[in-house]
C-alpha cells in the first residue's frame, strides 16, 4: 500500500514534470522531473531493464525531505520516468530516505537504503539515527519490510557513530549477500563497514574494508565495491565519496571528492589491501558515483553531476539536478589505472560526423559544421614545442569555456570563468594528461549544461556544468606554437 506521502509526491511530480519544456532539459542526460536531485541510488537490472533511483525532493529545487525518484532505461541513454518509489513515511526514515542500492533477488526488486530519524534526547539535544532498511517491489511499487531496520549501528565496531552510518551498496557473491556502508570510527574518521547476509533480512558484521584514519577527508559516503580487470588477479575497486577533503594535486580537491581506491582482495578473509588512489573525476561537478553490472558483463558507472558546494543552476527552473552519462569502467593492467568511457550505446545517437582531418591549428580557427551544444567531439593532437592547445566550447563573442592543454606540464585545464556565471564559484580545475606516443586524445561530450572530457581513451575524466546561453554554440581551436589535429564531431540526435 502506498502511503499518502508517496501518493502526494507522485501526483505532484506528474503535474510539474509535464510543464517543463523539452528543450529546457539536457538532451541525453537524465535530469530530475521536478525539484531537486542528488546521488544516484539503486542502479540495477531488473527484469531486463536498467533501473536508476535517485535522492529526490520533488517539492523544491533545494535539498530537503529525501524521497527516492525513479527512472529506467534500455540503453543507458534514453530514460523513462517512473513514479517516485519511496517517501519518508515511517518512523525510522521520517527524516529522510537516504542513499542506497538495489538488486534482483528471487524475482523481486530489492532496495536497501538508509532511513534517517531524529529525536530529542533526555537532555533536550537533537539526536540523529541512520539505519539500513529494505523495500521490496515489482519495478514500480515498493513495500518497506516490517523487519526494518535490518542493519543498525549496534552491529558496528565499538565507538562507531550512530549518526553517520549510511549509503549501503548491495551485491551477491557465491550465494551470499554483502553490503558496504559508509560509517565513522570512534575517532570520527571515515570507515567502510562490510556486512553479510544469507536472506537479506538478517545481517552480520564482516569487517572494516578500509579506513580513512583522517588522511582522506573525514566521513566517507556512498561506497561501492566491485571486481575490475583480470579475475585471476583479484583486483577490486572500492569507490568512496569522502567529505571535507583538503586539496593535494592531482588526486584531491577541496571539499567533497569521489575516489577509486584500487587494491587486492582476499575473498575468503574479506581482506582489502589498498594499493592506489585515483580520482574518479577531476572536474568541478561530480559526486557519489554508483555502479551496476550489465547482463553482458560490463561494469557501468553513473554519478550525480553537481558539487555540494556550488549551485550554479539557471534561475527560474523548476528542476535542479542531472546525472553524468553512464560510463563503462575497466582496468588497465599495466599500471593499474581505471579507465572510463561513455557507454557504447551513445553511438546509436550519433549523426553523420563532421570532420577536419590533419589540420594545422595555430591562429584561432573554427571549421564549418563543427559547432553545437549537443555533440560528441573527438580531437587528437600531435606536435612538439607548441606550448598550449585550446578548445573553446559554448563560445560566441561574449562567452567561452576553455579546455587548455599545456604541453610542457602535460596538464589539461578546464576553465569556465567566461561561461556566463553570476556567482563567484570555483571555475577551473586541471588534470594530468601525459602524451601517449606523442599524441593526446580528447573526447568531449557536450550537452546543454555540461562538458564531460575523457582524455586518452578514458584514463582521466573531467565533468563540469556550464550555464551559458544556448545560442553560444561555437567551437574554436587555437595553439601558441601550432599543432596537427584530427577533429571529428558527431552531433547527437534524439
Ligand atoms: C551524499 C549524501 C549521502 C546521503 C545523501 C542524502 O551526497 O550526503 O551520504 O545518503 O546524500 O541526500
Amino acid at each position: 500500500m502506498n502511503s499518502e506521502k508517496l501518493k502526494k509526491a507522485r501526483a505532484y511530480e506528474q503535474k510539474m514534470a509535464a510543464a517543463v519544456p523539452e528543450e529546457q532539459r539536457p538532451a541525453f542526460h537524465l535530469s530530475v522531473p521536478t525539484g531537486w536531485m542528488n546521488d544516484p541510488n539503486g542502479f540495477s537490472f531488473y527484469r531486463g531493464d536498467c533501473h536508476l533511483f535517485y535522492q529526490y525532493n520533488p517539492y523544491s529545487v533545494c535539498w530537503d525531505a529525501m524521497h527516492w525518484g525513479h527512472a529506467k532505461t534500455k540503453d543507458f541513454i534514453r530514460w523513462e520516468y517512473l513514479p517516485a518509489a519511496l517517501a519518508p513515511d515511517e518512523e525510522y526514515d521520517a527524516a529522510g530516505v537516504f542513499s542506497g542500492s538495489a538488486i534482483e533477488a528471487d524475482g523481486k526488486h530489492v532496495l536497501l537504503y538508509t532511513g534517517v530519524s531524529e529525536r530529542e534526547s533526555a537532555d533536550g539535544k537533537k539526536e540523529i539515527r541512520q539505519v539500513q532498511c529494505l523495500a521490496v517491489g515489482d519495478g514500480t511499487d515498493y513495500e518497506k519490510l516490517p523487519e526494518n531496520p535490518v542493519i543498525d549501528a549496534s552491529l558496528l565496531p565499538e565507538g562507531s557513530s550512530l549518526e553517520d552510518f549510511r549509503d549501503p551498496k548491495l551485491w551477491e557473491e557465491d550465494g551470499i549477500y554483502y553490503a558496504v556502508v559508509g560509517s565513522r570510527a570512534a575517532d570520527g574518521s571515515g570507515q567502510i563497514a562490510m556486512f553479510s547476509s544469507r536472506d537479506l533480512r538478517q545481517w552480520k558484521f564482516c569487517t572494516v574494508l578500509d579506513r580513512c584514519e583522517n588522511r582522506i577527508g573525514r566521513m566517507w559516503e556512498c561506497p561501492d565495491f566491485f571486481p575490475v580487470g583480470d579475475p585471476d588477479r583479484n583486483t577490486r575497486a572500492l569507490v568512496i565519496s569522502p567529505q571535507d577533503v583538503t586539496a593535494k594535486w592531482p588526486e584531491f580537491h577541496n571539499g567533497n571528492n569521489a575516489l577509486f581506491l584500487i587494491g587486492s582482495y582476499e575473498k575468503e578473509k574479506h581482506l582489502f589491501c589498498r594499493n592506489r588512489v585515483q580520482s574518479a573525476d577531476y572536474g568541478l561537478d561530480y559526486y557519489a558515483p554508483q555502479t551496476t553490472q550489465a547482463p553482458d558483463g560490463r561494469r557501468i558507472l553513473i554519478a550525480w553531476m553537481k558539487s555540494w558546494d556550488t549551485n550554479i543552476f539557471p534561475e527560474g527552473f523548476s528542476w535542479n539536478g542531472m546525472m553524468t552519462v553512464p560510463r563503462e569502467v575497466s582496468l588497465r593492467e599495466e599500471d593499474g589505472r581505471i579507465l572510463q568511457n561513455p557507454v557504447r550505446e551513445l553511438e546509436r545517437y550519433h549523426g553523420t560526423p563532421v570532420c577536419a582531418e590533419q589540420v594545422h591549428i595555430h591562429e584561432p580557427a573554427s571549421f564549418e559544421g563543427i559547432c553545437g551544444r549537443i555533440a560528441d567531439l573527438q580531437v587528437e593532437i600531435e606536435g612538439r614545442g607548441f606550448g598550449t592547445f585550446t578548445i573553446s566550447v559554448a563560445a560566441d563573442e561574449r562567452w567561452h569555456t576553455d579546455i587548455v592543454y599545456d604541453e610542457k606540464t602535460e596538464v589539461l585545464r578546464f576553465d569556465r570563468t567566461c561561461s556566463g556565471l553570476r556567482r563567484d564559484v570555483v571555475c577551473t580545475r586541471s588534470m594530468p594528461v601525459p602524451k601517449r606516443e606523442g599524441k593526446i586524445r580528447l573526447r568531449i561530450l557536450l550537452d546543454r549544461y555540461s562538458v564531460e572530457i575523457f582524455a586518452n581513451d578514458g584514463e582521466s575524466v573531467m565533468t563540469s556544468l556550464i550555464t551559458t546561453p544556448q545560442e553560444a554554440d561555437g567551437i574554436r581551436f587555437s595553439s601558441d606554437g601550432g599543432v596537427q589535429a584530427d577533429i571529428r564531431m558527431y552531433p547527437i540526435f534524439f
